[in-house]
């Protein structure tokens, strides 16, 4: 069974993409900093269908001292890794004039170095195998802009950056990399955003509503599957058409 890492499994985005991959036949391992009962429950789910697995595995990623050796212990606990899915984020909102340098720095810190030093150490594992995937997940405001999250938009943009010159890095090894640009979805990352700014998203979007947490799972899928085995430097908006 091909392993996959999943930051950021455990709610949100990350969970459902945790679930799709175990439902494809993937082993996903969620990687957060602690469990939830809706992990719990997506740990059963595969077991019930007999498809693929899911598995929990404790990490903060403020602590990238002990990146190498995490990453390490994944790899002796469930064997060689195929995929890492870069999906674990926050969100600090302000005006970038009044914001505390502290939460500039820890957002870049999670958002930024953190998927960079993990696939740093997961991606060495790939080039040795001659294949693996990256997918890293971005946003539309990485190009779209939106105020009060210059801070956060710059980190999404520097998973774009990242993903294009990774991918010729890493390509003739065989590992390729791609990023996903999800619209806004409704999670826990979201959950202060006032409903009627919500619709007013949905509105102005080319279907007319909102991409769903599914949506997103189903594009990581096929990034990760062979049916994406020539696609690499890529970025997969998901949005609905809000940027159409
Ligand atoms: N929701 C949206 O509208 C939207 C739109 C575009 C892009 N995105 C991106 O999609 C990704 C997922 O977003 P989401 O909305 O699903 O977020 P979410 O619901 O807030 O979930 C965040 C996940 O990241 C984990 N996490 C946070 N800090 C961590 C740390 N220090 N160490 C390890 N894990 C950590 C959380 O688990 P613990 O708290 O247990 O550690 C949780 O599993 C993010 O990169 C976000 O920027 C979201």
């Amino acid at each position: 069974m091909r392993n996959v890492i999943v930051t950021g499994g455990s709610r949100g985005i990350g969970l459902g993409i945790v679930r799709t991959l175990a439902n494809a036949g993937y082993r996903a391992i969620a990687v957060a900093r602690s469990r939830s009962s809706a992990l719990d429950d997506a740990i059963e789910e595969p077991r019930r269908n007999a498809c693929g697995e899911v598995r929990f595995a404790s990490f903060d990623l403020d602590r990238l001292d002990a990146a190498a050796d995490f990453i390490r212990s994944l790899r002796k606990e469930h064997g060689p890794i195929y995929g890492l899915v870069n999906n674990a984020g926050i969100s600090v909102e302000g005006m970038l004039s009044t914001m505390a340098t502290v939460d500039i720095e820890r957002l870049v810190r999670i958002n930024t170095t953190a998927p960079m030093v993990l696939t740093k150490y997961a991606v060495r594992q790939m080039m040795a195998a001659g294949e693996g995937r990256i997918v890293n997940i971005s946003s539309i405001v990485a190009s779209t802009g939106y105020s009060g999250l210059s801070v956060y938009a710059a980190t999404k943009a520097s998973m774009i950056g990242f993903t294009r010159s990774l991918a010729r890095e890493v390509g003739p090894l065989g590992v390729t990399v791609n990023a996903v640009a999800p619209g806004f979805v409704d999670t826990d990352l979201t959950a202060h955003m006032p409903a009627q700014n919500r619709a007013a998203v949905a509105r102005r979007a080319a279907l007319r509503r909102l991409p769903q947490i599914e949506d997103v799972a189903r594009a990581v899928l096929y990034l990760i599957g062979e049916d994406a085995r020539n696609v690499t430097g890529t970025v997969l908006t998901i949005d609905a058409g809000g940027t159409a």
